[in-house]
């Protein structure tokens, strides 16, 4: 591979739609780009209709000149590949293309995304399209990086239940199971007497009378993240054939979990992914109290998860490939980041890692789907405070050097298929995989720790407490490299539903936690899930605490000591040396005491931080950013400033060296530890 990066990292950058606006406006806007400190443009990944308005006709002369414009102010180029929104004349021409909903009505023209993943015919025009871009400009001296589509999956469209579909997802099930009694065996279709004679007897898992078989379902949600890595790799393929030594990266979406990020991750030269966090607050899932506390920031730990869950699969340090920068239009409502809070996101970002840091979008547009969601600048091209606060970092990134990122001494899983898992299988309204996964990286992070995002296939070699928050599905390889690290002395704590099911879905024949019993002797006899309000007291050794939405019945090995039971008796914390075994959902409160006392015995420095303050560490370079109303101060006087101060104002955000030797892992204040 050639000489990467071909751009002037760490930078900031936007996104930029030259056919939104009159060409007369191209020169001056490259130049307020240039001037504001931005060196990065993405571009393109809508374009399709503008760039082919009719079939087989091209119209390149005004993508040309926006491209040189952009050029011709040192601006380094990430196009798109325009394959998320097929032109009408595409569809009309060839309506198989578009994607079909579970109800089996195809999805219509007229916003984007409404492709088939799995339409053959679709592929060769993405194929096409792609050729074509790909080949006109990927020689382009300015072009530094593509971007392939835009967000897969965004609007829920990983899975369609086209013909298509049905007729690869056969032949895929053939690909996995060889043969129709071996599928049988494996998904275990006895049950309701769902034997299948052949493949071509197998549908898409939807429209049954109650809920489809779950092995089915989840062969199903692995064909359709097949299908797009797929796709992706259909266009990489392409564009490194015609653009070499450029990036090739995607923009992933914020806790999404419908395909498998690590699989397409593996294709990329880095990922990408889409900051909201006050989108993000608003429609997920955290409760109203919490919605009304980070209004105008988003919750503090919301960016870093993403940051840590990206940078992990990223062969190149990964990118943001779209900051929000003021009020979106999409989130239930919509409130305005505080003041400083843009900045804010972007040190963040720099923090953990990212190279780019690219605002969507230059300016608010006055018409379209999106007219309501801001830009750096308001409709009439006036500064606007995202804008502003995009300037102030550019400055500041003149001012301070970053260091090297290095490995975390915490590692937290993900697994995608685990996460589908218990998405088909909850037993529990509260059953959230990436949910339970996000609060124990948040119990983390509030204790003063970095972390690295892990899957099931990463490297655990240099983490010193390895989470598992929610692998329901563990195979042999994993639960060897949890043993290798417990054996040089890591610490490992499994969550309730650890090992609970096999690849095919399927209770382990020596019952759960499967193949982590390697690491811990005990069995699950059985579950019970909890509904919001219930929470069992539990003596924990460092005070009371309690179990809810979770519990487990729990047989244990002679050599695990039960650590803590609840009023019943049933053994709650379980652990046999460096293996701790959570058999119930602890509160939030419990939780990140555990977390800080399995991290003090793995040497690490937890520490007790205020509410909203949050660190992170590059090298020996220790970030402090304070999402709270308040100022906060940072604990330990050991930091020598080079940005802002001990005292870190609402909003604000401070760095500095760590003044101990060796100190990536010291703690701040030995005195002010969780
Ligand atoms: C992203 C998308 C952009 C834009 C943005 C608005 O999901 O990639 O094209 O729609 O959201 O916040």
């Amino acid at each position: 591979m050639t000489h990467f990066p071909p751009w002037p990292a760490p930078c900031l950058g936007v996104c930029y739609y030259p056919e939104h606006w009159p060409a007369a406006r191209w020169a001056q806007d490259a130049r307020d780009m240039a001037a504001l400190g931005l060196r990065v443009v993405r571009l393109g990944e809508f374009a399709w209709s503008r760039l082919e308005p009719s079939p087989g006709q091209w119209d390149w002369a005004w993508f040309d000149k926006a491209i040189e414009t952009l050029a011709a102010e040192g601006l380094r180029l990430v196009l798109g590949t325009p394959t998320a929104t097929p032109p009408k004349w595409l569809v009309d021409r060839l309506p198989q293309i578009l994607a079909v909903d579970a109800q089996g009505r195809p999805r219509r023209f007229g916003s984007r995304r409404h492709y088939d993943f799995s339409s053959p015919e679709y592929l060769q025009e993405a194929r096409r399209v792609t050729q074509a871009v790909a080949a006109r400009y990927g020689q382009h001296p300015a072009v530094v990086a593509w971007q392939t589509d835009n967000e897969y999956g965004c609007h829920d469209t990983v899975q369609s239940f086209s013909e298509s579909a049905v007729r690869r997802f056969r032949e895929w099930l053939r690909q996995r199971h060889g043969d129709i009694d071996a599928l049988n065996a494996a998904w275990g279709t006895a049950f309701w007497g769902q034997t299948y004679r052949s493949f071509d007897e197998i549908d898409a898992p939807v429209g049954t009378v109650t809920e489809a078989h779950p092995a089915h379902r989840l062969d199903w949600r692995r064909f359709a993240s097949d299908e797009v890595v797929r796709f992706n790799r259909a266009q990489v393929d392409l564009i490194r054939a015609h653009s070499p030594g450029r990036a090739v990266l995607h923009n992933t979406m914020l806790f999404f979990a419908e395909f498998d990020h690590y699989r397409l991750a593996q294709d990329l030269d880095l990922v990408g992914w889409d900051s909201y966090p006050l989108g993000a607050l608003e429609n997920f899932w955290f409760d109203a109290v919490t919605k009304a506390r980070w209004l105008q920031t988003g919750h503090p730990d919301f960016a870093a998860f993403h940051h840590d869950l990206y940078r992990g699969m990223s062969r190149l340090p990964f990118w943001v490939m779209e900051q929000q920068p003021g009020p979106v239009n999409w989130g239930h409502w919509n409130p305005a980041p505080a003041a400083g809070m843009v900045r804010l996101w972007t040190w963040e970002a720099l923090a953990h890692g990212a190279d780019v840091v690219s605002y969507f979008r230059w300016r608010q547009l006055p018409f379209g789907q999106e007219q309501c969601h801001a830009g750096l600048h308001t409709p009439d091209g006036t500064l606007d405070t995202g804008g502003r606060e995009a300037a102030e970092v550019a400055r500041e990134l003149g001012q301070v050097d970053l260091e090297s990122v290095q490995a975390a001494p915490v590692a937290l899983l993900l697994d995608y298929e685990s996460l589908w898992s218990i998405e088909i299988q909850p037993q529990g309204a509260s059953e959230h995989g990436l949910r339970r996964c996000f609060e124990a990286y948040s119990a983390l992070r509030s204790l003063g720790l970095d972390v690295d995002i892990a899957g099931p296939e990463t490297s655990l070699a240099a983490a010193r407490l390895i989470v598992l928050p929610a692998q329901a599905i563990v195979g042999e390889a994993l639960a060897s490299a949890l043993l290798r690290a417990v054996q040089r002395g890591a610490r490992v704590v499994l969550y309730p539903r650890a090992g609970s099911r096999t690849g095919d879905l399927q209770t382990p024949p020596a019952l759960p936690p499967g193949p982590l019993q390697q690491l811990i002797d005990l069995r699950v006899l059985g579950v019970e899930s909890l509904r919001p309000g219930v929470s069992r007291p539990v003596a924990l050794p460092w005070g009371m605490g309690y179990v809810e939405q979770w519990q487990e019945r729990v047989e244990p090995g002679r050599r695990v000591e039960v650590e803590a039971s609840d009023a019943q008796g049933r053994a709650v914390v379980l652990r046999s040396g460096h293996v701790t075994y959570l058999a119930g959902v602890l509160d939030a409160a419990s939780q990140r005491q555990l977390l800080a006392q399995r991290a003090r015995e793995a040497g690490l420095g937890p520490l007790a931080l205020p509410d909203g303050l949050r660190l992170r560490r590059r090298g020996s370079q220790v970030f402090a950013f304070n999402y709270d109303a308040q100022l906060h101060t940072v604990p330990g006087p050991e930091v020598r400033w080079q940005l802002g101060g001990a005292e870190v104002p609402p909003h604000g955000v401070a760095i500095g060296l760590l003044a101990e030797p060796g100190g990536k892992d010291a703690p701040l204040n030995a005195t002010n530890h969780a």
